[in-house]
Parts: C-alpha cells; structure tokens; sequence
C-alpha cells in the first residue's frame, strides 16, 4: 500500500483589526486557490485558522518536504496575501519573507509539520495550532505526554509502549543548517527535561515510537526571528501526532495541556503567558492573547480525511479556560516586570537595543578613590 503522507503548512498573512484573525474573505482565497490548483497532487485538504494564523492540512502520497506540495502552499499563501492587500488588512504577508518559491517552503517563513506512514485499519491523529507564542510551547505537554505515567497511563499499561519513544530535538539557536539530537526515554529522560527546559534553544521536533520506529510526532520548528534577523511575528507552531495503538491515547496527549503553562509569546511576541486551549477557529484579545493553542482530532483512511472533531470544545476546558485566565491575570498584574517580559535577548523588539545603547552612554563610572 501506498504511504500517506499529511502536511501541514500554516501563515500569517494578515488579519482584522490588529492581529486578531484572518477575514473571510482571505480564507476564502486561499481556500479557493487550493481548490482550483491542487490537480491530483492532493488526495484531502482542510483550512482552518487560529488566532491569525491560517492552517492548511493536507494530505497526500507524494512524502515530506515536496517541492510541488510546498510550492502550492506558498502560492496559495500568495494569493491569500493578495486578497488581505485588498482588503486592507493589518500585517498583510507577514509570515512570507520571500516572495517566490524556492524549492522547500522551510525557511521562507511559513510553519510545516508533517508525517509520512503506512496507514493503520485505522489511523486517528490529531492537529494542533497555537497563536502567539513559539515552538518550544509544545516541550512540558510532549515531555509528559510521552514519557510520564502521570499523564500517559499506556505507559505501565500498554505492551506496545513499554519500550517508550525516541525524542528529536533541535537546537534553533543553530541557523545554518538542522541541528538534532536523538535521546532515548525512559533511560535519558532527565537528559530530555535538562534540555526541554528551556524552551527558547531546544523544541521538540519529532517523536518515534521505540517499539515499532515509526513517527509519532511532528512539529514546525521554525523560528521567523532567527531566519529572518529582525522581528517579523512570533513563530506560532503548528504539530501533528499520531494516537492510539503504539501511540498515546487522544486524551494521554490532551491531558497536560490542562497545565497551561506560561509559555514565550503574548503581546509583541515578548511576554510570557499562559498556553490556553480553545475552540477551532477561536480569535486572541487580552493583550493580544492569551497565547491559544487548538487541536482538531481526524482519522484517515486512504488519504481521506474524516470531518475534524474540536478536542478542546467540552465542558470540561471551559473549566480550564477559567483558571487559565486567572493565570493570565495574575502575570499581567506585574506588566513589564521580571518574569512577565521576555529576557533582553528574546525581546522581539529592535527598539529597546537603541534604548539600552542611548543609556548605556549616560552611565558614569564613580571614582570612589577621589
Ligand atoms: P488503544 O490501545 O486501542 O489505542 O486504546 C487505548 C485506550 O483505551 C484509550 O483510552
Ligand atoms: P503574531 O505573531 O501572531 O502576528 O503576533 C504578533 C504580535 O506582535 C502580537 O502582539
Ligand atoms: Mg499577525
Ligand atoms: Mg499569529
């Protein structure tokens, strides 16, 4: 059987009244666009937003990183811009720092997550999308997802996992090239959390599972303000994990989510805020946030894609939501100070480094000798 392959490419090209969410009509164009010029290249395809970010899942039998899948997306996000030019919208193009294709839409700033694999009778996987934050807000839910019993309950219950999973992850403060590393959980988790720790270096880019090698998970590791030198918009991160069977349950995966953790992002991509999960297609308000975080749940079938199911929208989260407020509110409470703005080196701003240098000359060195 042929392999399925299911991408995901997702942009901010421009938003309603600041950077709220996308307009009709702009998902309409892109929409429109993938319609009229996706051939047989795709088998499925569904666009959805967050936030300001408009996602286009789809899949495919062509694998990862194809230059013509990529080039439709590019080009659809083209389009997309075209028509927020139209319209006036706020940031149109902002995710797009090239403006024609080359080869591989990694690195011209759109976010891509994908995964190639022979499908199972049945293949559940989820899609999550976050705003306004980076990929490193993904760390603490796959870490505990995938290596805690706490939260993945298949892992002391489940043979097909008992052998655990293989964590990649990256080093984007290394710009030339990918750098990774592989370790193995359970025997190096503590060597995970010393590196998923700090989340602004080191992003979980894929998870395997150990007992069968396949790929679990998939995450856009894109960090725009490395790529491009000066702060274009926060890396708003799009992942893809498979579920059930060698893999953690749906609700394994969704339960540390209830943590929201404070995460990099917020207003102007340089406070911290908690991650909450919301419904699909959910705009951002509170000081441009809280950072948001969706997850729409499918299966697959012959590279057929059910309707998604909204894993967020349940009684249960608006009890969360709740709480994550309060926790927004709390952090906010102290505005600019210590914790709640990012550290100097991931301000998003270049306005603040003019700042530092103007006062820097007005510092005098006293002389206590005199
Ligand atoms: P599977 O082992 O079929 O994935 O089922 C796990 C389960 O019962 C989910 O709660
Ligand atoms: P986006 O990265 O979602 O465009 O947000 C940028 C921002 O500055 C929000 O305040
Ligand atoms: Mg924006
Ligand atoms: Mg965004």
């Amino acid at each position: 059987m042929k392999k399925t392959t299911i991408s995901v490419i997702k942009a901010d090209i421009g938003s309603i009244g600041g950077h709220i969410c996308p307009s009709r009509y702009l998902l309409d164009n892109v929409e429109n666009y993938i319609k009229e010029n996706k051939k047989d290249l795709l088998i499925d395809f569904r666009i959805s937003y967050t936030g300001d970010d408009i996602a286009i899942l789809s899949t495919h039998n062509r694998g990862k990183d194809d230059s013509e899948i990529h080039s439709l997306m590019f080009e659809a996000f083209m389009k997309g811009t075209k028509a927020a030019r139209e319209q006036g919208l706020y940031g149109a193009g902002q995710d797009l720092l090239k403006d024609s294709f080359s080869g591989n839409i990694k690195g011209m700033g759109p976010a891509v997550a994908e995964l190639e694999f022979e499908e199972r009778k049945n293949e559940p996987f989820v899609f999550f999308a976050a705003d306004k934050t980076d990929p490193g807000a993904y760390n603490l839910p796959l870490y505990l997802a995938f290596t805690d019993p706490m939260h993945c309950s298949g892992l002391i219950l489940s043979p097909k996992m008992s052998k655990g999973f293989r964590f990649d992850i990256m080093d984007v403060s290394y710009t030339d090239a990918d750098k990774i590393i592989s370790l193995n959980s359970p025997e190096e988790s503590y060597d995970i959390a010393a590196l998923l720790r700090d989340p602004e270096r080191f992003v979980v880019e894929s998870i395997y599972s150990r007992s069968s090698g396949e790929q679990a998970v998939s995450v856009s590791t894109t960090r725009l303000h490395n790529i491009a030198g000066k702060y274009t918009g926060k890396d708003d991160p799009v992942m893809l994990a498979r579920v059930q069977g060698n893999f953690p349950a749906t609700g394994e995966i969704l339960s540390p989510f209830h943590i929201a953790p404070y995460v990099a992002g917020f207003m102007r991509g340089s406070h911290n805020g908690p991650l909450m999960p919301v419904r699909f297609n959910t705009s951002v308000s509170f000081f441009d946030g809280p950072p948001v975080v969706s997850c729409a749940a499918y299966c697959v079938h012959g590279g057929r894609l059910t309707e998604p199911t909204d894993a967020f929208d349940h009684p249960f989260w608006d009890h969360v939501r709740g709480k994550v407020s309060e926790k927004a509110i709390e952090i906010r409470k102290q505005g600019f100070f210590g914790n709640a703005m990012l550290p100097y080196s991931e301000l998003e701003y270049g306005g603040i480094v003019d700042k530092m240098e103007k006062l820097e000359s007005r510092f005098k060195i006293k002389d206590d000798k005199k």
